[in-house]
């Protein structure tokens, strides 16, 4: 079995990317909270094929989740990770403590505003804030040329190009298609909460978004198209819908027509002890 390096200080992994600069290696850098699977892979594999190292982290990030979110079930299993990356190639595995993380009077924090407040941000209040914080941060302690973050969470993608751009980080942010089961599904570590049934009823998300692109290239309104998948979501056995829209895919601005522009269209919804998010691109 192949072994992966693992450090947990900030001065670890900085000495290790500055050995890798002296020789005139390219670094990439895939933030993770763990419980990897092939999509968190997928990342690696893309990072493998635009630079030259690349460094994994694995940060369960407590300020990202809300009082009555599962910080304290989060699936932990470094060993199981460790050993994933090491199979995909990955270089280096960053696992800092909360301690290296947020040392005793950390007081700052990075908003992004407009791109945090709807959709994901309306439900998990703070929750972007916490991303675009610890995101910086990691950014910061290893300062890789690129840095690589999935479509699937579209919105945390928007949010870290925004934030990378605004503060002047000078890593590249580049965003990775999402990896699916093959009935859909979009990978997540989240999707270990589905009982058997739910696991069958879960693919309908995906599903319901690409009638919804059909809807809109039939020349449709987003509107009515929405609140019909929200609608057959509630009918194929999800619990709740948080939100079904069609926003800009550059600027998330709500778009009620396919006009020329690039559009997503992005739902979450609750299944079991499961929240499932989803997005889509669509375009004329
Ligand atoms: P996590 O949910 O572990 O996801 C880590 C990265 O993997 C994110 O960029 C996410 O978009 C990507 N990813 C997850 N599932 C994917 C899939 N099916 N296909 C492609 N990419 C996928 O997102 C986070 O962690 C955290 O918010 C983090 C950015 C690490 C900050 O704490």
């Amino acid at each position: 079995m192949p072994g992966i390096d693992i450090v947990r200080s900030v001065a670890d992994l900085r000495g290790r990317v500055r050995a890798w600069r002296t020789q005139g290696l390219t670094v990439a850098l895939v933030p993770t909270m763990g419980a990897l699977h092939q999509g968190h892979l997928s990342l690696v594999a893309a990072g493998l094929s635009r630079a030259d190292r690349v460094v994994a982290s694995v940060f369960v990030n407590p300020t990202q989740f809300g009082p009555n979110e599962d910080f304290d079930r989060y699936p932990r299993q470094e060993e199981a990770d460790a050993a994933l990356l090491a199979g995909a190639g990955c270089h280096l595995l960053y696992a800092p403590t909360a301690a290296e993380m947020y040392p005793a009077g950390f007081a700052t924090t990075v908003t992004v505003a407009g791109l945090s407040d709807g959709l994901c941000g309306a439900v998990r209040p703070g929750h972007f804030a916490g991303v675009a914080t610890v995101v910086a941060k990691l950014l910061l302690q290893c300062l890789p040329d690129i840095a690589l973050f999935g479509e699937k969470d579209f919105q945390q993608l928007k949010v870290i190009e925004r934030m990378a751009r605004d503060l002047d980080i000078p890593v590249a942010i580049a965003g990775v298609p999402t990896h699916r089961e093959p009935d859909g599904l979009a990978m997540s570590s989240r999707n270990r909460y589905l009982s058997p049934d739910e696991r069958r009823i879960a693919p309908a998300l995906h599903r319901t978004l690409t009638e919804i692109a059909a809807a809109l290239r039939a020349g449709r309104p987003a509107g009515e198209a929405c609140r019909t998948a929200a609608a057959d979501l509630i009918a194929a056995g999800f619990a709740a819908v948080d939100y079904v829209e069609v926003r800009d895919a550059a600027t998330l601005a709500p778009a009620e027509r396919l006009d020329g522009r690039k559009l997503r269209i992005i739902a979450a919804a609750r299944l079991g002890n499961a929240r499932l998010i989803d997005n889509i691109g669509v375009e004329p």
